[in-house]
């Protein structure tokens, strides 16, 4: 496991935070509807064709400062559409950032070879104006620049405020999250570092930390990962391989049912995940099982540590959450199970006490968990 001091350069232009990311679902209003009813989301904006738009219609969800937008085709033989889900199911289709400079950044990520996908546009309505554009860095995951210039609508220019399903958020209990902390990509063998150094080249951002395949293993898989942030480390993206193991490596599972690359978790801060779970779990939401050995194991380990975990530890276990530690701090964590039928995408929720890692303590402890789920699944 090793951490980063050196951020390289700072780049001509800054990287704010996440801004949204886009989903491509076979129907957007259902995915959002599911958000809202088990992670607690509420509505936050809709375009379809009573808004004008007579191609595509886009649901959009959100909790603290995080966005989801689900995308759907309205028509008969969208092309593009069609082809991604047939190959990735649905799946994120565009992480998009917040930046100070939405044609710089195009201009500077195309220079150094990225993808230009489309470039710098305005929008405007009667709250202001926004300027993006789009690159692509690998695969069929983009990335949009989004120039907010203090922007004060619902979400984007076009897009309306509807009720959406908020009814359901007054009578189920709330669950308090934050943003986005990472948002992580699952890569073919041997591609990691290759894909790393496009982000360093093309986006200016810099490797934070890193784990390789003798830090996380259990008897059957293992994994390498490189954490790429951007230059203020508001915007964090780790890049994963698999590594060999014995068996077929959750990686390895991604890829093949993903059909390439792509986004595998995205992981939401939270500054209350006792809380948070407690209630997603009210709603219904399916997170992954730790046994009881682990909390006996923790509580031994603690007892040696010189941090203090100030949450219940028999609360923490009755969750099944995760407690990641070193000397300075701790990070609480939890993995939801696949959010669709396809094992590609999960969501990763995580609080963090001083805590500036990835849980490499948990990630034997993740992957025997996802083993199991493995198993049960017939690839393992
Ligand atoms: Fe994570």
């Amino acid at each position: 496991m090793t951490s980063y001091a050196d951020k390289g350069i700072k780049p001509a232009v800054n990287y704010e935070a996440f801004h949204h990311l886009l989903f491509w679902v076979g129907n957007a209003k259902q995915a959002a509807a599911y958000y809202i009813t088990h992670f607690g989301f509420r509505y936050i904006g809709y375009q379809g064709l009573e808004t004008g738009n007579r191609d595509v219609a886009s649901h959009v969800v959100g909790n603290g400062d995080l966005r989801f937008v689900f995308q759907s085709s309205l028509r008969p033989g969208n092309k593009e559409m069609t082809e991604f889900m047939g190959q990735h199911g649905d799946g994120v289709r565009n992480v998009a950032f917040t930046v100070d400079d939405a044609r710089e950044c195009f201009r500077l990520a195309v220079m150094k070879g990225a993808t230009p996908i489309r470039e710098p546009w305005a929008e405007a309505d009667e709250h202001g104006e926004v300027v993006m554009s789009t690159i692509r860095v690998y695969g069929d995951v983009d990335h949009t620049f989004v120039q907010t210039n203090g922007y004060s609508g619902v979400f984007l220019p076009g897009f309306i405020a509807i009720d959406g399903f908020n009814a359901l958020n007054d009578v189920l209990p709330p669950v308090p999250v934050a943003f986005i902390d990472h948002c992580v990509s699952n890569q073919p063998d041997n591609k990691m570092v290759e894909i790393t150094e496009r982000y360093e080249q093309m986006l200016g951002f810099h490797r934070f930390w890193s784990v390789d395949d003798k830090d996380i293993h259990t008897e059957f898989s293992s994994l390498r990962s490189i954490v790429m942030a951007a230059w203020n480390e508001n915007v964090m993206m780790p890049i994963n391989e698999p590594a060999d193991g014995l068996r077929k490596s959750q990686i390895e599972e991604y890829i093949e049912f993903n059909g390439g690359p792509g986004i595998q978790h995205i992981a939401i801060r939270t500054h209350d995940i006792i809380t948070a779970v407690g209630n997603m779990k009210k709603r219904g939401a399916e997170f992954l099982y730790t046994p009881k050995t682990y909390y006996d194991d923790l509580r031994q380990r603690l007892k040696k540590s010189k941090v203090t975990v100030t949450e219940d530890l028999d609360m923490l276990e009755k969750l099944h959450i995760l407690v990641d530690f070193d000397d300075q701090g701790y990070l609480l964590q939890i993995f939801t199970k696949p959010i669709e039928d396809r094992p590609t995408v999960f969501l990763e929720f995580i609080q963090r006490h001083n805590h500036q890692g990835f849980g490499a303590g948990n990630f034997g402890q993740l992957f025997r968990a996802i083993e199991r789920e493995q198993e049960l699944r017939g690839n393992l």
